[in-house]
């Protein structure tokens, strides 16, 4: 969609980024690890730090995707020393009202253009078996099932496909 931006979000950005994590959580409970009910217990000082990548020496890159000011969209690429050949994609969400509109596809690009140049060989995500519409975008994308399922969280009977996408740096 023309009118939808992304951008890196900042420490500033920590409470527009707090709305949208939690926003996602509380929509699509089953799309990820963490819960609604872990997170809405972090203090402002953690929202901060999370998306203050210098002082975590964190590798990342945190994408807010925006329609007139506010968030419709959010994902992670994240690099975890030392396979540093390997990026990893988190809370990937789009808000359900603008679903289907190519939003996703373009954070993927993004985070994908980003692990390229970082020198990434691949990159990596969980997503949950059940979950078609996930599975069918990371499916649509050239990602593919890679290794056992997992538990989506402790005591959770959902589970998770981890999934991997080569990427074009693979000599
Ligand atoms: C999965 C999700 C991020 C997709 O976001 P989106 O912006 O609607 O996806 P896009 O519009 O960019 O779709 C890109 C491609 O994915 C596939 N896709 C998207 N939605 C799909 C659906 N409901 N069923 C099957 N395939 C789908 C299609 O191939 C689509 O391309 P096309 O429109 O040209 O056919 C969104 O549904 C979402 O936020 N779900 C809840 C949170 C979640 O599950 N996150 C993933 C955690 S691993």
């Amino acid at each position: 969609m023309s009118d939808v931006k992304s951008r890196v979000l900042t420490p500033q950005d920590w409470q527009l980024y707090k709305l949208a994590r939690l926003n996602s959580l509380e929509d699509a409970p089953d799309s990820f690890g963490s819960t609604y009910e872990q997170e809405v217990t972090l203090s402002d000082t953690e929202w901060q730090t999370r998306l203050d990548l210098k002082w975590r020496g964190l590798d990342a890159l945190p994408l807010i995707a925006e329609l007139e000011g506010q968030a419709v969209g959010l994902a992670w690429g994240v690099i975890h020393e030392p396979d540093t050949k390997m990026a990893h994609i988190y809370q990937m969400w789009v808000s359900p009202a603008l679903r289907g509109k190519g939003i996703a596809k373009s954070l993927l690009g993004e985070i994908s253009t980003w692990a390229v140049n970082k020198g990434c060989e691949c990159i990596k995500l969980a997503v949950t078996t059940s979950n078609e519409a996930a599975v069918g975008f990371y499916t649509s994308s050239g990602y593919l099932p890679t290794g056992p399922l997992e538990a989506l969280r402790v005591g959770s009977a959902l589970m998770v496909q981890p999934m991997v996408k080569r990427l074009g740096n693979t000599q």
